[in-house]
């Protein structure tokens, strides 16, 4: 067999519970081979050694003995028309969320179609480059002029060759909370975004919030889009507009094309309501996408002490089988003046603010920024390290995942759709002390 890229003797994540040591073969954008380096690994993945498997050429070959071959992380949250604006016009000084959307109003008058693709292609590169290949990313249609949303879709089909961009309409001022919004919203439907967003605890009742809810999955029928809806994004134990989405979700049988963002009220419900919901959502198979380097900085902001966490029940969703993914949210935004993209980070973060220290629970964090981040944007089927996929892989300077996580290990390559898209060197400090 030829081929056009062979990597040498990695550690494949062939699936979330295996990995193996192989020769990976790239051919015309996709995987076409995988070469186990021993029986015990050709049994893993049910492969067989044939003859044909053992005698690749390639026109380019790398060694990458050692490294931790895994598929690319998912973004499933993230805010590109915001991001990179951190500072302008003015820094959040409360850090809180309110003073960020008071923030963001004045921003976004001077939203323009150049000045959201700059930002916005800075940001998907900066992404890229750290291993991320799929996002999806809200846009904020609360203006006449839906001009994040244009840009946005400009830029999805700008970047479609490297990296795949999902964008969410998201009425960040509420569906009722102005005359106009609910009319913009549907409009973004017609215009192009890929779902339909919402923002119920922001609504100006509890009523207006209900109903924002029962409106987006009506759109969502409508236009045949998915979910993804910002859902009790509050330290209020009262926000229970998640029980919401999950009913709706299950009456239309919509579970797996409905993701509630956030949900970081539900980390202060009472267990005994916690409980009783968790069953629901068991039943309405709903995803969650939790953010914790945002959650963990703008939650909490009220409380004296004890001071809460202010993230969603990311280990206790998980352990009821549910799937949950993980977002970076903002990026130098408004929001949140730091981050880089880099999901590591995002992972990292998880295993402190949700306590998964286990060894299952940090690879499981690991897998909320790649596999179940897949799932949540529905892109499962052309995604993992598998034999008639699209080549899209990550050579991580790391064991595993373990590994990856603890050094925040440089990935010093990524490939997408069977290029190599972007290159970093591990940093190797050298110890020049007496001893
Ligand atoms: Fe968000």
């Amino acid at each position: 067999m030829n081929c056009d890229l062979l990597l040498q003797g990695g550690h494949v994540l062939v699936t979330p519970d295996r990995t193996v040591v192989a020769d990976v073969a790239i051919s015309q954008g996709q995987i076409v081979a995988i070469v186990p380096q021993s029986l015990n690994s050709a049994e893993a993945i049910d492969l067989e050694t044939d003859s044909t498997q053992n005698s690749i050429t390639a026109q380019q070959t790398l060694d990458v003995t050692g490294k931790l071959l895994s598929p690319p992380f998912v973004e499933s949250h993230i805010h590109l028309d915001s991001a990179l604006t951190a500072g302008n016009p003015r820094w959040n000084q409360t850090g809180t969320l309110f003073e960020g959307i008071e923030i963001w109003r004045d921003r976004k008058q001077n939203l323009s179609l150049e000045d959201v693709k700059q930002r916005a292609i800075a940001t998907l590169k900066q992404q890229a480059m750290q291993g991320v290949l799929f996002v999806r990313s809200h846009a904020d249609v609360s203006e006449p002029s839906l001009t994040a949303l244009q840009a946005l879709l400009e830029v999805r089909e700008a970047v479609q060759d490297w990296m795949t961009l999902q964008v969410v309409a998201f009425p960040q001022d509420g569906i009722y909370g102005g005359p106009q919004n609910e009319a913009l919203l549907e409009e973004a439907l017609r215009q192009g975004a890929d779902g339909v967003g919402g923002i119920p605890h922001y609504e100006l009742t509890r009523e207006d919030g209900v109903r924002s809810i029962h409106r987006i999955f009506e759109l969502a029928e409508q236009y045949d889009r998915w979910i993804d809806i910002h859902c009790d994004e509050i330290d209020d134990d009262q926000s229970r507009f998640l029980e919401v989405v999950s009913a709706c979700a299950l009456r239309r049988e919509m579970g797996d094309r409905v993701a509630a963002s956030h949900t970081t009220a539900f980390g202060s419900y009472n267990n005994a309501y916690a409980l009783k919901l968790l069953g629901f959502l068991q039943r309405s198979r709903i995803h969650f996408i939790a953010n914790p380097l945002i959650n963990i900085t703008l939650q909490g902001r009220t409380d004296s002490y004890p001071k809460r966490r202010g993230v969603t029940r990311v280990k206790e969703l998980w352990q009821a089988g549910l799937n949950v993914s993980l977002g970076h949210d903002c990026i130098q935004d408004p929001w949140y003046s730091l981050g880089t993209g880099n999901m590591l980070d995002v992972a990292m973060m998880a295993i402190h603010v949700c306590q998964m220290t286990g060894t299952a629970e940090i690879d499981t964090c690991y897998n909320m920024v790649t596999w179940n981040g897949a799932k949540t944007l529905g892109v499962a089927d052309q995604y993992g390290i598998e034999i008639g996929q699209p080549a899209n892989l990550l050579v991580l300077d790391a064991r595993d995942r373990y590994d990856a996580l603890r050094r925040r290990a440089t990935i010093q390559m990524v490939i997408s759709r069977g290029k190599i898209l972007a290159e970093t060197s591990p940093c190797n400090p050298v110890w020049l002390g007496r001893e």
